[in-house]
């Protein structure tokens, strides 16, 4: 396991309530009327779980997958105040293998490990759909993030080429001091897997 990831996010976590907001990612919200609520979920890197939570509200059946044992027990216990069932699983995502055709919704915020796109496309089910949303090149203007921790423009729709894009934006929001994509797209019915050759 990534020692200092996990040291890293549950000092931050411990520092913090709700570091992202409790409320779930407005892209996501907006987009719920894509989202048809049956079947199976992951969240990939839930921290707090204010999109796992979200999903489960939806009525989907989810697994939440994080680093950090901090922030899945505080998703945790947002869960059974809001009366919601999540799944949890404290796992490190650079050894992570996501089950093949497995899941009808995949969400990944703020979170971007491009070893895991093919087996994200991989792990979702046919009409499976992937909500997406991390800082672009953009975000560097306002961050001391690393070039490689963002996208570049455009990479996020081109790195998924089994699934049909349903909506995409790319976001500079200056007086935020932020930038970020968020796609929305689902695998095509008939779309066959790949091999997973790197996870
Ligand atoms: C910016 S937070 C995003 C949390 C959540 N997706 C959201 O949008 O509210 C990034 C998350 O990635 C998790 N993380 C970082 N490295 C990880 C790793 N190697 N394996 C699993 N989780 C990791 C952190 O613990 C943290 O919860």
């Amino acid at each position: 396991m990534s020692l200092k990831d996990k040291e890293k996010w549950n000092a931050k976590y411990d520092s913090s309530i709700c570091l992202a907001g409790r409320e779930p990612s407005p892209w996501l919200v907006d987009h719920a009327h894509l989202l048809d609520g049956r079947g199976k979920a992951l969240d990939i890197a839930m921290g707090e779980g204010r999109n796992t939570l979200f999903a489960a509200s939806l009525g989907y059946d989810v697994w939440g997958v994080d680093i950090s044992d901090v922030g899945v027990s505080r998703a945790e216990s947002l869960a059974r105040q809001n009366k919601l069932t999540i799944h949890t699983q404290i796992a490190d995502l650079d050894h992570y293998k996501i089950d093949e055709n497995t899941y009808d919704l995949i969400l990944c915020f703020y979170f971007l490990d491009r070893r895991l796109f093919k087996g994200i496309q991989n792990g979702l089910k046919p009409g499976g759909t992937l909500v997406f949303e991390t800082f672009t090149v953009d975000h560097l203007k306002y961050s001391s993030f690393k070039r490689e921790w963002v996208l570049e423009k455009n990479e996020l729709p081109e790195s998924f080429p089994g699934l049909k894009i349903l909506d995409y934006q790319e976001v500079d929001e200056p007086e935020n001091e932020t930038a970020y994509a968020s796609l929305i797209a689902r695998k095509e019915q008939y779309f066959m897997n790949e091999e997973n050759d790197t996870k």
